[in-house]
């Protein structure tokens, strides 16, 4: 325990939300959206892989039936984004007359998810609405506007809950941001 504290202190410089927050948020969020889809079939689809931690706490949350499914996005390298973003699709993907929950870690440029949206409207998706724990609002190029936001955040680079900087960090409890050192690594 001591030396998982040590970890956390060493690296984070400012925590942006708590590991209360997010038990409490995702618990609001849940009874939401199974509310919101009551009676209805609903796709839940991961944007793996910085989603990975919310999605497996959101769907916990759901009292409604629910598919899971994943995919991989990728569009970033270090802490830019590099506009064009790589989609893959797993085995079996089908996304056909199916009432999609995209889940996802962060809307930032919201470059990603106007991507994943695309090629689920053409592939046929009955409904698609965006869960995206964290909001980068002012960071926003192209217009998208996720139904379910867990927080909103100010322009900086936050690690933990699945999120990462070049894959490391995602396994903290909260969401912080690093000391500029490890940025500069
Ligand atoms: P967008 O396409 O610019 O909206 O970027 C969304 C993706 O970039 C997210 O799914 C994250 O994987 C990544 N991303 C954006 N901002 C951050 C951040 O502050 N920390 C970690 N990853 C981020
Ligand atoms: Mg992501």
């Amino acid at each position: 325990m001591e030396k998982k504290n040590n970890l956390i202190t060493d690296c984070i410089e400012e925590v942006l939300v708590s590991e209360e927050q997010i038990k409490a948020r995702i618990k609001e969020l849940g009874e939401e959206i199974s509310r919101d889809y009551e009676g209805r079939e609903i796709c839940v689809l991961t944007v793996l892989t910085g989603s990975f931690m919310f999605a497996a706490d959101i769907i916990r949350e759901l009292s409604i039936p629910a598919k899971v499914m994943c995919i991989f996005a990728t569009s970033y390298e270090g802490t830019e984004s590099v506009g064009k973003v790589d989609i893959i699709k797993g085995k079996g993907f089908n996304v056909k007359d199916k009432e999609i929950l995209i889940v996802e870690d962060i809307v930032d440029t919201g470059r990603t998810l106007q991507a994943v949206s695309q090629i689920l409207k053409e592939e046929g998706a009955k409904s698609v609405e965006i869960c995206t724990f964290l909001d980068k609002p002012e960071r926003r190029v192209v217009e998208l506007y996720p139904k379910y936001i867990g927080f909103d955040i100010p322009n900086k680079f936050a690690v933990g809950y699945g999120l990462d900087y070049e894959h490391n960090f995602r396994q903290f409890p909260f969401v912080g941001v690093l000391k500029p050192e490890y940025y500069e690594k």
